[in-house]
C-alpha cells in the first residue's frame, strides 16, 4: 500500500525556486521522487538550482523554466511545457515573494514618508504573484481531479510587525486569498483540489540578512527582538519547512484546506510576556 505521504511522480511547480525557502523545498521534493518544475527569472540561477538538485538526487526528474510570476503569457507557456512533458500538474508551491526596502517605514521616518509605488510593487509581487500562477495552473488540477496549492504567508499577517507595512498588507491578502480559493476549489471539486498557506517565522535569507544580522554575524537590535520573541530562541533553517510542505502536498492532508500553518519556533503563539 502506498504511504499517505507518497509523492512519487507528482508533478509540482515551484515558483521562487532559485530562492532560499522554495529552492530548498524544491530540492527536497525532487529527493522524494516528485517531478519538480523550478521556475525562476534568471537562467544562471536556475542552472545553479538544478545542478544543486541533481547533486543531491542524481536521478531527479526536474525541469527549469524561466518565468516571472507577474507575467501571465510566461506562466501559460510554463503550463503548456509541463503539460507536454508530464501531461498534468499535481501541485503548486507559490514561493516567489518578499519585501522591498521602499515599502517599509524605517524608525527615523513616519508613515507619511511611505513610497506608495514600492507599496504597490510589494502587493503586486506577493499577492498578484500568488494569484496569477494559481489562476493559470489550478484549472489543470481541476481537470485532473486532484491537486494541492501552497501559498506563503508571514508572521506579519496575523500580527503587526513594525516597519513592514506593504509586506504585512500583502501577506494578509495572501491568507485571505488562500481561504477564498480553498472554499471555491472545495466546492467545485468535491475537496479534490486543496489550497493552504505556510506561515514561516524568521529564516535568514538574502532579503532579511542585513536587517537581522551585522556583518560580523552578531544580531542587530531588530534581530535580537526577533529572537527574544521566538520561544525557540533562534531563527529557522530552510529544511525545517520541508515536513510542512510534504504534508500539505501529500494525501496525508487530504481533509485540510484553507488553513495557514505556522512554522515559526512559536513566534505567533507568544505574547512576548
Ligand atoms: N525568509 C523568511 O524569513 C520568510 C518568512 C516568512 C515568509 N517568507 C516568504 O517565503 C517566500 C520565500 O522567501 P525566501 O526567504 O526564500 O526569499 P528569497 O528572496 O530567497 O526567494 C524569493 C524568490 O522569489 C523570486 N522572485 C521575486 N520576484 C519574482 C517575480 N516577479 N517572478 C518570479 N520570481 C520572483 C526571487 O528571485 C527569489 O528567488 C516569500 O514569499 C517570502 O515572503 C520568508
Amino acid at each position: 500500500m502506498k504511504s499517505l505521504f507518497d509523492l512519487t511522480d507528482r508533478v509540482i511547480v515551484v515558483t521562487g525556486a532559485t530562492g532560499a525557502l522554495a529552492g530548498s523545498a524544491a530540492n527536497y521534493l525532487a529527493a522524494q521522487n516528485a517531478r519538480v518544475v523550478y521556475l525562476g527569472r534568471s537562467q544562471e540561477k536556475l542552472d545553479a538550482a538544478l545542478s544543486g538538485c541533481r547533486a543531491q538526487t542524481p536521478d531527479a526528474e526536474c525541469l527549469g523554466i524561466i518565468a516571472d510570476v507577474l507575467d501571465r503569457p510566461a506562466l501559460e507557456r510554463v503550463r503548456d511545457q509541463v503539460l507536454q512533458k508530464w501531461r498534468r500538474i499535481d501541485g503548486l508551491l507559490n514561493g516567489a515573494g518578499g519585501n522591498m526596502p521602499g515599502a517599509t517605514v524605517p524608525p527615523e521616518k513616519s508613515f507619511s514618508d511611505l513610497d506608495f509605488d514600492s507599496f504597490q510593487q510589494v502587493i503586486d509581487l506577493n499577492l498578484h504573484g500568488t494569484v496569477l500562477p494559481s489562476l493559470v495552473l489550478a484549472p489543470l488540477m481541476v481537470e485532473g481531479g486532484s491537486g494541492s496549492i501552497i501559498n506563503f504567508s508571514s508572521v506579519s499577517a496575523p500580527q503587526a510587525v513594525t516597519r513592514v507595512v506593504g509586506y504585512s498588507a500583502a501577506k494578509s491578502a495572501v491568507e485571505s486569498f488562500t481561504r477564498w480559493l480553498a472554499v471555491d476549489m472545495a466546492r467545485r471539486t468535491g475537496g479534490k483540489v486543496r489550497v493552504n498557506a505556510l506561515l514561516p517565522g524568521f529564516f535568514i535569507g538574502e532579503q532579511n540578512r542585513r536587517l537581522l544580522t551585522n556583518q560580523d554575524g552578531s544580531l542587530t537590535e531588530r534581530g535580537q527582538l526577533v529572537i527574544q520573541n521566538t520561544p525557540f530562541g533562534r531563527f529557522g533553517e530552510a529544511d525545517e519547512l520541508h515536513g510542512a510542505v510534504h504534508y500539505l502536498l501529500s494525501n496525508a492532508s487530504k481533509f485540510a484546506t484553507g488553513t495557514t500553518m505556522p512554522v515559526d519556533g512559536g513566534f505567533v503563539a507568544y505574547s512576548g510576556v
